[in-house]
């Protein structure tokens, strides 16, 4: 997808703003805390209803004012299909949501359409932070890809969320049994989902790895999330006094593990800080690769503080593998002159307002 017009209202520092982007690279400079994160952050939360530095919106709302609004154009660069999306959100949590002059009451439904993808400063939780990281990136393809993981991830939560509240309240095994052919069912499905994901970004990936001459191998492996001596089932009955006294469901996808190895080895322990920095973002090609070559879609790309983050040659060269795929990125840093050799459009902020467009 590509944005063709942003417009921001007491949003962070933004007061009001007005960006007409460059359908593939978009450059925003400015000092520190003059606004550049906010503007990738408001992309960010147009797609999700969140950024990526914050889950509580209300946070994001300027604090002179009691709501902000978003609304942007975006378009499918296959069909040239026109959307038209905007969300306002109240200090009180209220939220108004359209899509297409609609109103729309999940965010999802802007998501699937407007598929964002953030490169932060902190990525490298990616590979070295516990498997939460993993399993929600994990998610972020298999979200995109798969039109039926968001009713199956749904119906998931539910019997979880069921079954826990019922193993806290010692309830008996009757009442359990009610919830698990839907916790079976669903995990087993989200299971197919995410190991055939995970062996086609393995493909992606080590793609990427010859592509950009990385100079180190790493394996990407997949754990369900329970013992692949039993079926789900079985162990739901096998471990039922273990969930009874841990009060939680030890068994299922809500464990499953995304691995990254070398020689057998967990790559965080063999990689270097910049090897690991340079895996993270071939993780993310891979996936963005898989999204445009399987469903012909893109992302619209959020780099903030690329160059802080890397050296200026691996900057360079970051942008240069994104911009081989068909998407719009957008780079936020405080001096972005190594970046300027593609064709882009510059836009300076100064104090949460933008200043002469270039
Ligand atoms: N809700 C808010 N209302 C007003 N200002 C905010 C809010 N949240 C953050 N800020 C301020 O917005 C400024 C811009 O932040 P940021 O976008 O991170 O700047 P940059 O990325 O350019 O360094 C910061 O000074 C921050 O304190
Ligand atoms: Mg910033």
């Amino acid at each position: 997808m590509i944005l063709g017009k942003l417009d921001v209202s007491d949003f962070r520092n933004i007061q009001t703003l007005s960006l007409t982007p460059h359908p593939r690279l978009n450059l925003i400079t400015g000092n520190n805390g003059s606004g550049k994160s906010s503007i990738l952050e408001s992309i960010q939360c147009l797609s999700t209803g969140h950024s990526f530095r914050t889950r509580k919106a209300r946070e994001l709302i300027n604090r002179e004012a009691q709501s902000f609004t978003l609304t942007a154009l975006f378009s499918d660069p296959q069909t040239s299909r026109e959307h038209r999306t905007g969300l306002s959100r109240q200090r009180d949590g209220s939220v108004e949501l359209r899509l297409d002059f609609e109103e729309v009451k999940s965010i999802a439904e802007v998501t699937r359409l407007l598929p964002v993808k953030s490169l932060t400063p902190d990525s490298h939780k990616l590979i070295q932070d516990g498997p939460d990281e993993r399993r929600q990136f994990l998610d972020w393809g298999v979200f995109h890809m798969e039109h039926g993981f968001l009713d199956t991830w749904k119906h998931f939560k539910r019997s979880l969320s069921q079954r826990n509240q019922l193993l806290r309240d010692t309830g008996s095994s009757a009442e359990l049994k009610t919830w698990d052919s839907l916790f079976v069912e669903s995990s087993e499905a989200i299971d197919q989902f995410r190991s055939r994901y995970v062996s086609e970004l393995s493909v992606a990936l080590t793609q990427r790895m010859q592509d950009m001459d990385a100079r180190f191998h790493v394996e990407l492996g997949y754990r369900p999330g329970w013992s692949d001596d039993f079926s789900l089932a079985e162990l739901l009955t096998r471990n039922l006094d273990y969930h009874r006294r841990m009060k939680t469901t030890t068994d299922g996808p809500h464990r499953a593990e995304m691995t990254l190895t070398t020689e057998g080895t967990a790559a965080k322990q063999i990689l270097s800080r910049g090897q690991q920095k340079v895996l993270v973002y071939l993780l993310h090609l891979a996936q963005l690769d898989l999204l445009e070559q399987r469903n012909a879609r893109q992302a619209v790309v959020l780099c903030d503080d690329l160059t802080s983050e890397l050296d200026s040659e691996h900057s360079r060269e970051i942008i240069n593998q994104l911009l081989k795929l068909n998407g719009q990125v957008f780079v936020s840093g405080v001096d972005l002159d190594v970046l300027r050799h593609h064709d882009h459009s510059v836009f300076h902020m100064e104090h949460g307002s933008l200043k002469n467009v270039v």
